[in-house]
């Protein structure tokens, strides 16, 4: 058996079907705009990887968390036959009104739990999944339920993230205490936001055969991404700052020291290192 840190330390208070697993981000509109850039930053890599995980036109697809469904439109925009499920009901409006303004009759969404997505056994060929194992209490389950969907022979597909990767150069120890105080946060919360280097443990236990690994990390100087990672941690602590664990005088001061590496054009910035993954069902 292969170890599994996250359910096996934190299982005895993980709930047996929880509703988004402890999210710490922003949900309904109010993410909505962030989604749209992580679209606009992840899209291209991730059509390569379906293509590559063999996804054609004709083939049933299902995009769990989908949020606002822009990979499960592009899927149906190649031909297939897809889903999107997410729990989030404000996430699954807009990503309708998106797929019916393009016209794309073959991409559906609706509201499920990945651990009960009410999919029939054997019916996927491709799933796809990206930014939510590490989100979850209990990524294995949830694969293991994607296994149960999947034809024999059919692919998982995931990009998941590793947060701890965030760096600045020239450093910037604010950035670094936010990113770890998330981390943090996530880890009481029993979500393991490094996950996407373990996404080949998880899915090997769940039954998978790995077929592919693969990571890319991406870098800014400039441009209007490279403070992506000040917003995103800046989103999660904000959470941690309503729930008291964290001061809003203490975030400020962190926010206004990594504004000031975002804004000098000397400063690189590193976003998380997101891991690919394909696994089949044998
Ligand atoms: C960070 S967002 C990523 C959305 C999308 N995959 C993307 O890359 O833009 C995570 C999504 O997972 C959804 N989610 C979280 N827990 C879930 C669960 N247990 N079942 C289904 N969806 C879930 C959230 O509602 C959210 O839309």
């Amino acid at each position: 058996m292969l170890p599994n840190l996250i359910q096996h330390h934190c299982s005895a208070g993980a709930p047996m079907s929880t509703i988004g697993d402890k999210y710490l981000l922003g949900t309904g509109r109010s993410d909505h705009e962030r989604l749209r850039v992580i679209s606009e930053i992840h899209d291209g890599r991730t059509r390569e990887l379906l293509r590559k995980a063999g996804f054609v036109s004709g083939h049933r697809f299902v995009e769990f968390g989908c949020g606002l469904g822009y990979v499960t439109r592009w899927a149906a925009s190649e031909g297939a036959n897809a889903t999107g499920i997410d729990l989030n009901e404000d996430n699954l409006a807009v990503a309708t009104e998106l797929a019916g303004e393009a016209g794309l009759k073959t991409a559906e969404f609706r509201s499920a739990n990945i651990y009960e997505p009410a999919l029939p056994p054997d019916s996927v060929d491709v799933s796809y999944s990206r930014w939510l194992f590490v989100h979850l209490n209990r990524p294995v389950d949830a694969m293991r339920v994607i296994h149960k969907a999947l034809k024999p022979g059919g692919v998982m597909v995931c990009e998941e993230a590793d947060v701890s990767a965030v760096y600045t150069e020239p450093h910037s120890p604010a950035y670094t205490e936010l990113r770890d105080i998330c981390m943090q946060g996530a880890r009481q919360r029993c979500v393991d936001y490094s996950g996407g280097r373990r996404v080949h443990l998880w899915a090997k236990e769940a039954g998978f055969e790995i077929v592919h690994v693969d990571a890319y990390h991406p870098h800014y100087v400039t441009g209007g991404h490279k403070g992506f990672w000040n917003w995103t941690l800046r989103s999660v602590a904000l959470g941690m700052v309503k729930e008291g664990s964290l001061t809003a005088a203490r975030l400020e001061e962190l926010v206004a020291e990594m504004n000031q590496a975002d804004a000098s054009p000397d400063t690189l910035v590193a976003h998380c290192r997101m891991h690919q993954l394909i696994a089949k069902k044998p």
